[in-house]
């Protein structure tokens, strides 16, 4: 049996391929997906270390993609051709995104070669 999932906002990573949880993660304010995962030491792919540069840090927003704000420009051009395929509109840079103010929880999909163990 899967431990319940805390009562705190959060983010939920989950495998983009199999569905299954990879892991919750606190969601202070003004934090991005990507920090904090850092802080939560759950390795997303990067080389720009969260400076949207490098594009590798792409979730899929499986939930809770109507609460954010659209993807800024620097976000359209990072993520570029990949926008186009399929789901393609489900995804945003987790150091892009953050919770907005009474939003509880996303759910991210991680595809595995996005992660690193
Ligand atoms: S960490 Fe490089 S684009 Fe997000």
């Amino acid at each position: 049996m899967e431990a319940p999932l805390p009562d705190i906002p959060h983010y939920l990573l989950i495998d983009a391929t199999t569905g299954e949880r990879i892991a919750w993660v606190p969601a202070p304010p003004r934090t991005t997906v990507y920090e904090a995962c850092v802080r939560s030491g759950v390795r997303l792919a990067t080389r720009c270390r969260g400076s949207a540069v490098c594009g590798l840090c792409r979730v899929e927003v499986l939930e809770g993609a109507e609460e954010l704000p659209p993807r800024q420009p620097d976000e359209e051009v990072v993520l570029g051709d990949v926008l186009d395929q399929e789901g393609g509109e489900r995804l945003r840079l987790a150091c892009r995104i953050e919770l907005p103010n009474g939003v509880h929880r996303l759910v991210l999909g991680v595809r595995p070669e996005d992660r690193v163990r």
